[in-house]
């Protein structure tokens, strides 16, 4: 298990005995000699510190409390060397980890270290499971709602829709200068009712439970239709899509769901790149899961998002719904795979669908 590791100590022999050994194990070491500096270097990035209690310019017992509250889920082990009652209870009041007197032998230390390393890793994953829990809750409450909700809207919206229609026939059939000017506003309605359809749509389906059909399913003909399907818009908004998959692996699935999956995740990143934009659909078949690599060199994720866009109405656009990638999310794992985002090698977002391969008949 590779962990991020800060060592704060100015003892330069002892530091580069410590990072040749903790580097040799596979972790990431920084290193440093005051307090100013480690809690720079710990920002956000520190796993394990470990922090040596006779500072330069401070000493490690405040330096811990403060690195404990500025990298919540990380943990402190003070190095010292001369043990004491008063600087042990003192270390336990600011929340170490562990106490160890110098020197220490290196296994009792490393021993120490990895047990660190597995609580810091514990307490994430507990994060992370709680995380996903509430989103699920999220989920499931949103779902009742919507479902009750976009029916009653759609009876009066099919209404509207039809109404809209025979106004339009009528309109059409009166002499060109009358025509024009009340022509204008009826395409806008018409396009806002579709657009409240849309929504509707994507609420319905987020709403219902999914039904999958399970087939056998090759990747490429499946991303083919989704290509077929999706060029014009493509070319309508000047994007240019680019494809790289052969026609390798096979997984099992639901076309259909699978292929809103897809078109969900190509839309954003049309939306994501404007015109001029490049996007990138290719496959990695490599390994034991069949990954679909949604590329775009859009403007990318900012950090404080990534966390964020799976949850349902979470959007940035001023017409979005905020129900695609919620949607795509619970597509994907009710196939027992996973879709992740980051930020990608065409300098914008990277999107990733890893399918499970169909067991071998
Ligand atoms: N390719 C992408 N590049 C940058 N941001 C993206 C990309 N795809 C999705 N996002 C972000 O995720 C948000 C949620 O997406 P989604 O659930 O599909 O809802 P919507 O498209 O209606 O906003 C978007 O509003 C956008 O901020
Ligand atoms: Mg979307």
């Amino acid at each position: 298990m590779s962990a991020r590791i800060l060592l704060v100590e100015d003892n330069q022999a002892f530091v580069e005995n410590l990072t040749e050994i903790f580097e040799g194990q596979g972790h990431q070491v920084r290193a440093v000699s005051t307090c100013t500096k480690a809690r720079e270097a710990a920002l956000g990035w520190v796993q394990v510190a470990l922090v040596d209690l006779k500072l330069p310019d401070g000493d490690g017992t405040t330096l811990a409390t403060q690195l404990k509250d500025e990298t919540p889920d990380c943990e402190v082990i003070l190095l010292t060397g001369h043990a004491s009652v008063e600087s042990a209870a003192e270390a336990v009041r600011a929340g170490v980890w562990a106490y160890l007197v110098k020197p220490c032998a290196v296994p009792d230390l490393l021993a120490t270290l990895d047990k660190a390393i597995r609580h810091v890793n514990a307490q994430l994953e507990k994060r992370e499971l709680g995380r996903r829990a509430q989103v699920a809750e999220k989920l499931a409450a949103v779902g009742t709602l919507t479902a009750g909700l976009s029916h009653e809207i759609r009876n009066p919206l099919n209404a509207a829709g039809l109404q809209l229609s025979v106004l339009e026939r009528r309109v059409r059939r009166l002499e060109a200068g009358v025509q024009e000017p009340l022509l204008e506003p009826l395409t806008l309605v018409r396009d806002e009712i579709r657009r409240l359809e849309h929504i509707l749509q994507d609420f319905l389906q987020f709403a219902r439970p999914l039904q999958l059909t399970m087939k056998p399913l090759a990747p490429g003909p499946l991303l083919q239709k989704v290509l077929a399907f999706i060029g014009t818009d493509a070319e309508r908004r000047d994007v240019t899509l680019e494809a790289d998959f052969s026609d390798a692996g096979a997984t099992l699935g639901d076309a259909d769901q699978l292929r809103q999956v897809f078109m969900n995740l190509l839309l954003n990143a049309f939306d994501a790149v404007g015109a001029g934009g490049r996007v990138r659909l290719s496959v990695d078949t490599s390994g034991d899961a069949v990954s679909v690599h949604i590329d775009d060199d859009g403007k990318g994720i900012p950090p404080e998002h990534l966390p964020r866009l799976f949850e349902p109405f979470f959007t940035t656009k001023t017409k979005g719904s905020g129900l695609g990638l919620p949607i795509t999310h619970a597509i994907v794992t009710q196939h027992g795979g996973a879709v992740t985002a980051s930020n990608g090698p065409l300098g914008g977002a990277r999107f990733t669908v890893r399918l499970p391969r169909a067991p071998k008949a």
